[in-house]
């Protein structure tokens, strides 16, 4: 019995440990994700987080180049077997660990075999190394980025105001809640004019999602459109180091406060649960 007790305790301690994976996504392209991704794990850095940054997007990996930094290796070397994981691992700002996407690898659902276990073997090991692991997705609702996502236990969806991208984030959330029902998932409106039109588009979208499928999503900040923002993309610098005071800045780190201080509803499933729910979805 007591051998039991231990055990268990051992576990929750264990699971404790589990990083907290968090899939940056949106309906539509073009909406901010990449900015947001790298700049929420600046942020969560600045907070002593242990922080990866895992740029899954696999068409248009670009999270380096809003860091301003030029890997040597990316994902594509471990998809094609030539390195292991911890030697694609770059050190970014403030101590972050970027781990770049492979743009030669477009096609996940080629990934079979023992390319993909020795992958996903490999990443089961950063499981205990952070606290937060944040991914770039791509767009959209194809499988090569769903498998990411649906596999998250935290997501956060990205919109900005414009008609394409509510539209878009309306059919991405809907089936988000069809096929990962227990996931946490956020909103963060971008490109807002002022708080109240955020607050609008937020509430546009929870009054479809409650009328559609009786179910709505946590609305925890947006950013506004901002010159400082696409002056610091232009420089290649994450907004949160080259301007601290603009304003995306300021909302940024308040995201990123209510993310590290908003409990994780479901428990952490770490890297194991996480990357058999990927092969699940690519092999289904
Ligand atoms: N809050 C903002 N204000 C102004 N421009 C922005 C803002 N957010 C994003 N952008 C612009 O939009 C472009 C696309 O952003 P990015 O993060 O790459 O989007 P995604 O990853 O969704 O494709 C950026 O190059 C930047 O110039
Ligand atoms: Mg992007």
């Amino acid at each position: 019995m007591r051998d039991q007790a231990e055990g268990l305790r051992r576990l929750a301690r264990k699971q404790d440990r589990a990083s907290r994976i968090i899939a940056v996504t949106s309906g539509k392209g073009g909406v901010g994700k990449t900015n947001i991704a790298v700049n929420l794990a600046l942020a969560l850095c600045q907070m002593n987080h242990r922080v990866a940054l895992v740029d899954v997007d696999l068409g248009l990996a670009n999270a380096d180049i809003v860091l301003g930094i030029t890997p040597h290796f990316n994902l594509g070397h471990v998809f094609r077997g030539e390195k292991i994981l911890k030697d694609v691992m770059t050190e970014g700002p403030l101590g972050l660990k970027i781990i770049s996407g492979g743009s030669g690898v477009t096609d996940l659902a080629n990934l079979t075999g023992w390319r993909l276990e020795v992958f996903i073997r490999s990443l089961e090991e950063l499981n205990t190394e952070f606290d937060f692991i944040i991914l770039d997705t791509g767009a959209g609702i194809h499988r090569s980025v769903l498998s990411f996502v649906l596999a998250a236990t935290e997501i956060l969806v990205v919109t900005t105001p414009e008609p394409t991208a509510i539209t878009d984030g309306y059919g991405l959330l809907k089936v988000i809640h069809k096929e990962s029902p227990e996931a946490k998932v956020r909103l963060v409106v971008n490109m807002a004019k002022n708080p109240s039109e955020a607050e609008l588009v937020a509430n546009k979208l929870n009054s479809v999602l409650r009328e559609y499928v009786n179910w709505e999503v946590d609305y925890i900040g947006h950013l506004l459109r901002e010159q400082q923002l696409t002056k610091a993309v232009s420089e290649q610098k994450p907004v949160l180091l080259a301007f601290p005071s603009a304003h995306s800045s300021r909302s940024l780190t308040e995201i990123a406060r209510v993310l590290a201080g908003e409990k994780n509803h479901t428990a952490p499933q770490g890297m194991k649960g996480f990357f058999s729910k990927v092969h699940h979805f690519l092999t289904r």
